[in-house]
């Protein structure tokens, strides 16, 4: 039996085992010497030799090692490097693989399906391969069932998401922005439970966001820059983890239902460049720490809420380009961290609370066209 153990250029962290075991099976090998001659034996890759003989000092010695038993690649990163050409099909042979990482390689061509088959694989990234030929994200990858972050960020897909990616019900972190996606969120998207992380963000995404959400952990979800339309869907007011929401630059409409404002762990909210009509909700900033309250550019009437600073979190309140109506809140005068207040363009009224100019003095836009109906 070979006993092999792979170089790991310590800086780029080619290669890394799960554990300190360091052997890999001849197979494993094999397809790894041709990987590196497929891609012209990149100087990256000087150190994949057979029969290779250099060990990495993050790694136990194979002699040292208390289980001699066969072990098999479970991490593959390739991440940051520059290759050229394409990712051969024959990756799809390294079967035990756990964490695929081929980000910002420069890779050209279609992902090959066969990745679809590493079934063991909990996490891939394949992020910022700008230079890839503009295809479809093979739906194979959505027999990943033990999948959990799966990053294709600005790696020119097209195309619709496959509607079989709610069943993959491992998937905590999903990132596919930044890229030329088209057709409707599959409505299973937020089916799987343990979901945390939605980017989606900056493609062409059309119809309504998916109505039902089984994700209750949700941390994040950014649809933002598609041109989604339709209302902001009911169950995001069940997001009790929920920090971050990012909906701007879309064509929603709709109001924005009133038990947002009792979200507990929300924190930046971003949903301007819309079409929301309706009042705010009154009790935003009262349940959490809310720091970016970006509501500007919709069709929103009545006040701006009184409690947006409770929390003395505060960084700006953007909500130009709106019907509101009433005073600036008052409680806007002493909150301390408060950088940017952008209100022009509504029907607001009264003075400026004390305390706000002096707080904003550089950051505040007075292009104001608020009809002053106090006199
Ligand atoms: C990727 O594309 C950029 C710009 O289009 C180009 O400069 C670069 O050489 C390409 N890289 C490879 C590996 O083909
Ligand atoms: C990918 O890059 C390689 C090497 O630069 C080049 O020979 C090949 O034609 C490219 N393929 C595509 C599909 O762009
Ligand atoms: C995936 O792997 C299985 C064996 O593990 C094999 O039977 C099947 O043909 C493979 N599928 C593809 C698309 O390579
Ligand atoms: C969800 O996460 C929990 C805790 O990490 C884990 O025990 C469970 O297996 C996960 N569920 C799925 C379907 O992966
Ligand atoms: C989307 O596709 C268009 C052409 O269809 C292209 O010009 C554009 O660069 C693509 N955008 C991204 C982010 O890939
Ligand atoms: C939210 O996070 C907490 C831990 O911070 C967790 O206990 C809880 O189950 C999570 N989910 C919901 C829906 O509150
Ligand atoms: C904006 O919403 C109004 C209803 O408030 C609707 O009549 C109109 O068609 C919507 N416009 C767009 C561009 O969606
Ligand atoms: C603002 O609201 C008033 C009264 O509700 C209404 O008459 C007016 O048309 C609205 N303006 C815009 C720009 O929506």
């Amino acid at each position: 039996m070979t006993i092999t153990t792979i170089f790991l250029s310590f800086l780029l962290l080619l290669f890394g085992l799960a554990n300190s075991e360091s052997q890999l099976n001849d197979k494993e090998q094999t397809v790894l010497l041709k990987l590196k001659q497929h891609w012209q034996n990149p100087p990256s890759l000087s150190h994949w030799q057979n029969p290779p003989s250099l060990s990495h000092r993050s790694l136990a010695p194979v002699e040292q090692s208390p289980i001699h038993r066969m072990s098999h690649l479970r991490r593959l990163n390739l991440g940051a490097n520059n290759f050229y050409g394409n990712i051969p099909a024959s990756i799809g042979q390294l079967t035990e693989l756990r964490t695929l990482q081929l980000f910002q390689c420069e890779f050209n061509g279609s992902f090959p399906p066969k990745i679809g088959n590493l079934s063991k694989l909990e996490t891939l990234q394949l992020d910022y391969n700008v230079n890839m030929t503009a295809a479809e994200l093979p739906s194979s990858f959505t027999e990943l069932k033990k999948l959990k972050v799966l990053w294709i960020t600005a790696s020119n897909l097209n195309g619709g998401i496959p509607d079989t990616i709610g069943e993959m019900e491992a998937l905590v972190h999903l990132d596919l922005s930044i890229n030329n996606l088209t057709g409707k969120i599959p409505s299973s998207l937020f089916m799987p439970k343990n979901l945390s992380i939605v980017f989606l963000y900056r493609n062409q995404l059309s119809g309504e966001i998916p109505r039902v959400v089984e994700a209750l952990n949700i941390d994040v979800i950014d649809l933002s820059d598609n041109k989604l339309t339709g209302s902001i869907p009911d169950d995001f007011g069940r997001l009790r983890n929920m920090t971050y929401l990012s909906l701007f630059f879309n064509q929603l409409s709709g109001i924005i239902p009133d038990n947002f404002g009792r979200l507990p762990s929300l924190v930046n909210l971003k949903v301007y460049s819309n079409n929301l009509s309706g009042t705010l909700p009154p009790d935003f900033g009262r349940y959490s720490k809310l720091v970016e309250f970006k509501v500007a550019d919709n069709k929103l009437e009545g006040n701006l809420p009184e409690h947006l600073c409770d929390n003395e979190r505060l960084v700006g309140v953007v909500a130009y380009n709106n019907n509101l109506t009433g005073e600036l809140p008052k409680s806007l005068g002493n909150c301390n961290g408060l950088k940017v207040v952008t209100v022009y363009n509504n029907r607001l009224s009264g003075d400026i609370p004390s305390g706000l100019c002096v707080n904003i003095h550089k950051s505040f836009s007075s292009k104001n066209q608020n009809k002053d109906d106090n006199g």
